[in-house]
């Protein structure tokens, strides 16, 4: 039998929620697919990632999947996947075939994926509603596979009034929904940060002058499925010296100097779900001077941001905090001149600090939903208020490129603290503090080698 999943009730519960919402539109059909598997060289595909949004509904992580919603004078939930087929499952695995799906993942019916063109224009007939995951949907031929259904459905129908007439997009709906995490979401990231954070250490750890950012790529990757992690949430960033001023530097050949600092972004994926860990640390276990004072301008800023991550504030607050602190910070350090409502309002403190100090985490790494709330008027986009159970990161930077006007001492130092945070009813909680931030305690951690 292929591994169970952790959430089998609540997709189920995911379920009924959409079928409500499309009642409330007048009823139809959902057609949601899942992803389809990708060609990595000739024959060979790239290890296989369902879709966030047809796991979220279903749980099921197959691959030539699609979950059918039929929301009329009786509710279904069908799922169509792959039948089983003894022979081939000696080659790929076994499959959890329609019938033995249907009672594990709680759907009404299961059939055969073959069977789809067949049935699905047989459960359009009647339905005001066609609705799909429109513009976000992984599967490129959704739109033409939509129409064809609909087409066979007229060759048997004779009033084409008993057909959908609207297509509906889910995808902002099941971005709200998944934006708030339910109870299981959030254990199965707790455990995902807690696999990431220990990662981390063992990467710090394993770190010296002379060692290639690959090796500590690989201690992030042996470290993750040791502890049943699937895979990586997005590819180890591991950036040596200069590479760590190039946000998305991947781990490379680059040798790590004595002096440098390492930036390591890395953060697995576990049942699902992401993480996302950022650490700067000094490759030989002591922060210069220069590097001290920007890690602790840096963390100040998160530490501004974390005060400013509750349902009390907006999106945008821990942006704003962490811009004053850093913005500050590059005028004590005299990286800017001028007073900081000046470098704040001409955006000079962007030379230094470019991205943004946060993103919504969740199946996705950068996950769905709405940073603004739905606008009062068409000129206004005001962020939206943060809610107990939204997941975000909180991460701000420094990034010091060679320029003449910008003292040497400070050339070449990137740093990035990076945290995940769960917002509570009172504040939020940073899930992924299993590995050292404040400069003494990384210190101390790395002494003892
Ligand atoms: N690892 C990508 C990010 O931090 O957004
Ligand atoms: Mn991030
Ligand atoms: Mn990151």
């Amino acid at each position: 039998m292929p591994p169970a999943t952790a959430n089998l009730k609540s997709p189920a519960t995911r379920r009924q929620q959409l079928l409500t919402w499309m009642h409330s539109l007048g009823g139809g059909v959902a057609v949601v697919p899942t992803a389809p598997e990708r060609t990595r060289n000739r024959d060979n595909h790239h290890s296989y990632r369902h879709d966030s949004d047809f796991y979220y509904l279903t749980g099921f992580s197959e691959a030539h999947a699609w979950l059918v919603l039929v929301a009329g004078e009786v509710d279904q939930s069908i799922l169509f996947c792959e039948g089983k087929n003894p022979e081939l499952e000696i080659w790929t695995g076994v499959r959890w075939g329609p019938e033995a799906a249907a009672e594990h993942f709680a759907f009404d019916v299961a059939h055969d994926v073959k069977d789809l063109d067949t049935l699905i224009p047989q459960l359009l007939i009647g339905q005001r509603n066609l609705f799909s995951t429109l513009s976000r949907s992984p599967q490129p031929d959704l739109l033409k596979h939509l129409q064809g259904w609909l087409a066979t459905a007229q060759h048997s129908v004779r009033d084409t009034r008993a057909l959908p007439h609207q297509w509906l997009d889910l995808s902002d709906v099941l971005a709200e929904m998944r934006l708030v995490k339910d109870a299981s979401e959030l254990a199965t990231m707790r455990a995902a940060a807690a696999i990431s954070a220990q990662g981390h250490v063992r990467a710090m750890q394993a770190a010296r002058p002379g060692c290639h950012e690959y090796e500590l790529e690989a201690e992030l990757l042996y470290h993750f499925r040791k502890h049943g992690a699937q895979s990586v949430a997005y590819d180890s960033i591991v950036a040596a010296g200069a590479n760590a001023c190039i946000l998305h530097h991947c781990a490379g050949n680059a040798v790590v100097q004595e002096g440098d600092l390492v930036l390591i972004d890395a953060g697995c994926e576990l049942d699902g779900y992401a993480s996302d860990i950022t650490r700067t640390f000094p490759a030989n276990g002591k922060f210069s001077g220069p590097q001290r004072a920007l890690y602790d301008i840096v963390l100040a800023a998160q530490q501004a941001a974390y005060d400013k991550t509750s349902p009390q504030q907006h999106f945008n607050a821990g942006h704003e905090a962490a811009v004053q602190v850093l913005t500050q910070g590059m005028l004590d350090e005299g990286l800017l001149q001028g007073t900081l409502s000046e470098a704040i309002e001409t955006t000079a403190y962007r030379k230094f600090y470019m991205h943004r100090t946060g993103h919504w985490l969740g199946m996705d790494v950068h996950d769905v939903g709405s940073y603004r709330s739905p606008p009062a008027s068409a000129e206004e986009r005001p962020w939206r208020q943060l809610q107990a159970g939204m997941v975000l990161t909180i991460e701000p930077g420094l990034y010091v490129r060679p320029a003449a006007d910008v003292a040497e001492k400070f050339w070449n130092i990137g740093i990035r603290i990076e945290d995940d945070a769960v917002v509570t009813e009172t504040g939020c909680e940073l899930i992924t503090r299993g590995v050292p931030v404040a400069a003494d305690e990384i210190e101390a951690l790395m002494r003892a080698r």
